[in-house]
């Protein structure tokens, strides 16, 4: 979840890394750090707060050195402090670390480099890393490359995940890199390398990377990178050219990346539709390889992920069962991954993940792998982790997400899910011609209709005016609409702070209207002419016990008395969750404007959960 960044080149490293490190924050932000070589010697500015209190740290322009290696935390092990904070050294100050993931096994190391005479100074878990480095480069001195085997030494012990950059105040030179579990890429510039955890933080300086894979070791030097494997042997590495726009990374003149990202969305989508939709031909998904005789035989689908992206596979659950006849069950990675599913061969296990490397669910992946089920990621970032895993990988091309709190990634989630329930339906040859034709014409709406709404958010600002003072807020709905209920209240959670709760229309009854009083805010999205009658009564009920009501709509809803109504583009209630989420994604963002919050950085979150 922490976010790393090196650079070794002819340039003065510091800013590079400042730089990195601005545009890794959403991965963590509540410690920074960096260190670099000068002299023969390791210098490291570290504290607790974000980038830019380490970037006016008074000693920052001192750091002179061409080689350096960079850290922003979300505090796992220790709480934020100095003490904590990476890059952390080993007692003698040779070896500095930065460490992204979680070493289970810390504590046994800590005892037995303790038993060796090592002292600690910080709580975290990585300070083992660069102590046991010392160790391993103290008992085997004979060895011509010292450095390299000590690192490959240390890592052999730990247990969990990491993805490291290590620096040698001995070997000023070289740099060398590890991960397992842990995202890290390699970027080559011209006599310049660099190291990141996540490719926006180096994306102005170079667009060709090495992708490293669990276990791998590379060794740095400004004009040549070396590979090795978990055991040592040299191993060779294709260049990959990343064709993301720079400025795709960047803010672009909107005052915050989620509002930025809420805008991208039709773009974003179209991407997504790429040339995998159109009108009047087949869905087209031929690196999938998924046969007529293959989607016969399987009895279920599983839809596995966590947080939003879980909502985009309830969203889309209806969509697969309806077109395909197939079941699918929805499920938390986290929940999944130790609750012994009846999966086999005859399962499909799809795993959604905007980044690809969220812990849980690339762990449920691997577990179902294990049962046989043939197992197929959804995922915004090549070559993230999770395609490394999975049999079939499909991308949703919706470009970098940076807000913490993700919107992007979620309608085009369920857009490319759409359209995967049309293709397996397509190649299972099932009579449906009419709402398949029907569908994709909705779907290749979604760019429109999503432009039309974002045109009109005055109604959406005022009413977040108006609530962003309460503190309880709940939201409504039956069949998608209630996915889209609880993905709306997750967004307003996030990054408002404001306690909320979704419900399924039909179970107010069933408790939760006890909650309901004078004034309190109820939010309603209705978008199934079939269930309109039904979630109109849901509301009057609650706008009886005193509710102040706020509805998403595209159905006529005759003459009720409630506060705000928004309307939103007729659509296919299939696919209604791409356009009932932007009004409660822009909700969401102006109350926390409203309350001043940091939109793209909530509290206590992080943007991919890289650890359990
Ligand atoms: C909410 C949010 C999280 C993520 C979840 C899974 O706005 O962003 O709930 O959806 O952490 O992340 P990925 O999709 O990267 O696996």
């Amino acid at each position: 979840m922490c976010g790393i960044v090196g650079y070794l080149g002819n340039k003065k490293a510091y800013p590079i890394l400042l730089d990195g490190l601005l545009k890794l924050e959403y991965r963590g932000y509540d410690s920074a750090g960096i260190s670099t070589i000068e002299n023969n010697h390791i210098s490291i500015l570290k504290d607790k707060g974000r980038v830019n209190n380490l970037a006016s740290l008074p000693d920052i322009n001192k750091l002179s050195g061409t080689i350096g290696i960079a850290h922003t935390r979300w505090a796992t092990h220790g709480k934020p402090s100095r003490e904590n904070s990476h890059p952390h050294m080993d007692n003698s100050n040779t070896f500095s670390v930065v460490h992204n993931g979680i070493i289970e096994n810390y504590q046994e190391l800590k005892n037995f480099l303790m038993s060796n005479g090592y002292h600690f100074i910080s709580d975290t878990d990585t300070e083992v890393i660069p102590n046991l480095i010392h160790y391993y480069y103290e008992i085997d001195k004979s060895n011509n490359n010292r450095f390299l085997h000590a690192v490959s030494s240390a890592i052999k012990n730990l247990k969990g995940s990491y993805a490291i950059e290590v620096i040698c105040k001995l070997h000023p030179d070289t740099m060398i890199v590890a991960r397992k579990d842990s995202p890290l890429v390699i970027g080559k510039g011209n006599h310049e390398n660099f190291v990141c955890s996540d490719i926006p933080a180096i994306l102005s300086y170079t667009k060709s990377f090495y992708l490293l894979n669990d276990g791998d070791i590379a060794e740095l030097f400004v004009d040549n990178i070396n590979f090795y494997n978990d055991s040592l042997e040299p191993i060779s590495k294709e260049l990959k050219n990343i064709d993301w726009d720079t400025s795709a990374a960047e803010k672009d003149g909107y005052d915050d990346y989620m509002l930025k990202e809420i805008h991208e969305q039709p773009k974003a989508i179209r991407e997504t539709m790429g040339s995998r939709l159109k009108a009047n031909e087949p869905c087209n998904f031929d690196d999938l390889s998924l046969t007529e005789e293959y989607l016969k035989s399987i009895n279920k689908i599983y839809i596995v992920a966590c947080g939003t992206a879980m909502h985009a596979g309830l969203a889309t659950k209806p969509i697969f069962e309806k077109l395909c006849n197939i079941p699918v069950f929805v499920d938390i990675a986290s929940e999944f991954r130790y609750r012994n599913p009846i999966i086999d061969k005859n399962t499909l296990c799809i795993f959604i993940s905007q980044s690809g490397e969220t812990a849980d669910t690339i762990a449920a992946l691997k577990l179902s792998k294990a049962m046989k089920a043939k197992t197929l990621a959804i995922t915004n970032v090549i070559a993230s982790s999770i395609t490394r895993e999975a049999d079939y990988t499909i991308y949703t091309h919706a470009g970098p997400e940076i807000a913490v709190a993700s919107t992007k990634a979620y309608t085009s989630q369920v857009t490319l899910l759409s359209i995967l329930a049309i293709y397996f339906a397509e190649t299972l040859k099932v009579d449906k011609e009419e709402i398949i034709f029907s569908l994709k014409n909705d779907i290749l709406q979604l760019p429109q209709k999503i432009e039309s709404i974002l045109k009109n958010v005055n109604t959406i600002k005022e009413f977040a005016h108006q609530i962003c003072t309460e503190h309880d807020i709940f939201f409504l709905g039956r069949g998608t609409d209630y996915s889209v209920a609880m993905e709306g209240s997750l967004k307003l959670k996030e990054i408002s702070y404001i306690h909320s709760e979704a419900y399924a229309g039909g179970e107010l009854k069933h408790g939760p209207i006890a909650l309901i009083e004078n004034g309190i805010t109820v939010i309603g999205i209705i978008t199934d002419a079939n269930l309109v009658e039904k979630s109109i009564s849901n509301i009057q009920e609650v706008i009886t016990r005193g509710a102040k009501t706020f509805i998403v709509t595209n159905q006529d809803l005759g003459n009720h008395t409630f506060n705000e109504v928004v309307r939103i583009p007729d659509i296919n209630p299939l696919i209604s969750p791409v356009l009932s989420i932007i009004p409660l994604q822009l909700l969401s963002y102006y109350i926390s404007k409203a309350k001043e919050l940091d939109v793209d950085k909530p509290r206590n979150l992080a943007k991919s959960v890289t650890v359990e």
